[in-house]
């Protein structure tokens, strides 16, 4: 009897627990909601309401419509016509080159994120640290992401690509289907290896070893919005047990994985090099304990840096080049002016190559410029924070610790500035007055955190697309002509189509 009795009382307090606390909740939610939507300092700022209120909005677009957020900003500002629209409660998009500049500007004050940059699972590595932290990690690979020559990195870059193109030629006599996205990721992970750990990961030459090496990058490009979005798993991601990451983000932990494996070879290689041989990888330039064992937290801090660099090496510049091999090998017109170039300076790219002719020829130039346009492929938000004495865009003031975002796939895609913007129109860089143009092509970012690897990407453009197309005659057989290729944003773009080619003739070695 006393059982039952005090049963019922438990039950009944229980269910009325829960129920104040629903409420509570309910409450809670539609008083913030109403704060968010009528009271907040950005409540003037049109979008949609459930950006608005929560950040529910950004979750569908970056998960649950797969990566669409830079295309559905992109509409956002049509459908409400205006330059400044809200993406989430505390986040505005602005859609205006001249708020660009004034926000990437070296002394502009705007930080990145750290709400946003936090969360993408390498806190303490260049990519996500505060600008202060940033410069000292960029003052040492400087040396090497800059160096003064470019002698020996555009060798390095000329022999990989040539390699690749020489497996190309045997895959096409074979009658095997080319996968060139493959192959471009390949040469690009091997330039990168070779910069930040002093070997070639040699993944040109074994498809095998490479293939799995990306389809772990595209499980981290998949389950990247995860980590930025389930607001514990960033937090925890270095104390979380293996098998709850396995299940979560399974790309993470083999990345790192392969990370950790690749700074081990470097720092025991290091140990028995002498000074001078310490000053020739990323790896080394940035070990707090040079020479010596490093610490558990050095390693780990060293293992961040070199995945960000592969991570941000990798797919950036081999998805340029597909799309830019796509967009020429779709456009007679256009491939025909770029091989003639070519052909004229064959000797500088078949003999001996001249990496500085190649850099000066002037349409394969245009072709780069366009192909860096088009493809985005950092396309979405990269938010920053409005310093804390807030900033004013046409009459809205926008009070400090705002996140406000400007994205390259906007600025790309500006018909003001481009027109035509989806037009592939190498021209608009030969134009006599294209020399204004040059400072809204903003692939690699502006200020204090461009891109610390534009030489790199740029070596490796230049020397892909010249060889490549000297040396082959190709044919795109799919996407067909004017047919895009489909994408996603994982922070850098993902794609969810590859192209397939057929090579028709190899000029080099058929004697065309
Ligand atoms: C076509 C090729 C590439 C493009 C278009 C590109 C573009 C960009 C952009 C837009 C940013 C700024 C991101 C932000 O604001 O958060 C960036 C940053 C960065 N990029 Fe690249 N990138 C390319 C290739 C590379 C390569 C080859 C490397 C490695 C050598 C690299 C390493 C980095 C790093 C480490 C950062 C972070 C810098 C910082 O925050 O201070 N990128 N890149």
């Amino acid at each position: 009897m006393f059982d039952s009795y005090l049963g019922s009382l438990l039950n009944i307090s229980s269910v009325s627990i829960i129920k104040a606390i629903a409420t509570a909740l309910v409450a809670h939610f539609v008083l913030i909601s109403a704060w968010r939507l009528w009271f907040h300092p950005l409540a003037s700022v049109p979008g949609p309401r459930l950006a608005a209120v929560s950040s529910l909005w950004e979750v569908w677009q970056d998960v649950f419509r797969d990566g669409n957020m830079a295309r559905a900003i992109s509409r956002l500002h049509d459908e409400y016509n205006s330059d400044v629209v809200r993406i989430s409660p505390n986040h505005v998009h602005i859609n205006d080159p001249d708020f660009y500049f004034q926000m990437f500007k070296v002394t502009s004050g705007f930080e990145k994120d750290p709400a946003f940059y936090s969360k993408l699972g390498v806190p303490h590595s260049i990519l996500s640290v505060d600008t202060k932290t940033a410069r000292f990690i960029r003052t040492k690979a400087n040396a090497i992401v800059a160096p003064r020559d470019w002698g020996v990195m555009a060798e390095k870059a000329y022999k990989v690509t040539k390699r690749a193109s020489d497996h190309l030629a045997s895959q096409s006599r074979r009658g095997d289907e080319i996968d060139l996205f493959q192959m471009l990721r390949s040469i690009s992970t091997d330039m990168i290896c070779h910069l930040c750990f002093g070997f070639s990961a040699g993944f040109v030459d074994n498809p095998e070893e490479s293939s799995q090496l990306f389809r772990v990058l595209d499980m981290c490009l998949e389950g990247l919005w995860y980590t930025v979005h389930i607001p514990f798993l960033a937090e925890y991601i270095f104390v979380l047990p293996n098998w709850i990451l396995k299940t979560l983000i399974p790309g993470y932990i083999y990345f790192r994985r392969q990370g950790g494996q690749w700074v081990d070879q470097t720092l025991e290689r290091s140990k028995n090099a002498s000074e001078e041989e310490r000053k020739l990888t990323l790896i080394d330039v940035l070990n707090p304990s040079s020479g010596q064992d490093a610490s558990e937290k050095d390693r780990s801090w060293l293992i961040d840096q070199g995945n960000v660099f592969v991570f941000a090496g990798v797919d950036t510049t081999s998805t340029m080049l597909m799309y830019t091999f796509h967009k020429v090998l779709s456009s007679p017109d256009i491939l025909n002016r770029l091989q003639k170039e070519l052909q004229d300076a064959k000797l500088s790219i078949d003999e001996q190559y001249d990496w500085k002719r190649v850099r000066q020829l002037p349409y394969l130039t245009a072709v780069i410029k366009e192909g860096l346009r088009m493809s985005v492929v950092i396309p979405g938000r990269l938010p920053r924070v409005v310093p804390p004495e807030g900033v004013k865009y046409k009459g809205l003031f926008i009070p400090g610790g705002t996140s406000v975002s400007s994205t390259i796939y906007s600025m790309h895609h500006n018909p003001a500035v481009f027109p035509e913007p989806y037009w592939f129109n190498p021209d608009r860089w030969l134009a006599e007055d294209s020399i204004e143009l040059e400072k809204y092509n903003v692939a690699f970012s502006k200020g204090t955190r461009s891109c610390i690897g534009m030489n790199l990407a740029y070596l490796e453009i230049y020397t892909t697309l010249a060889l490549f197309f000297s040396k082959f005659e190709m044919r795109v057989d799919y996407p067909g002509v004017g047919e895009e290729l489909d994408w996603g944003d994982s922070l850098a773009r993902r794609s969810k189509d590859f192209i397939k080619v057929s090579i028709l003739a190899d000029r080099f070695s058929d004697g065309v």
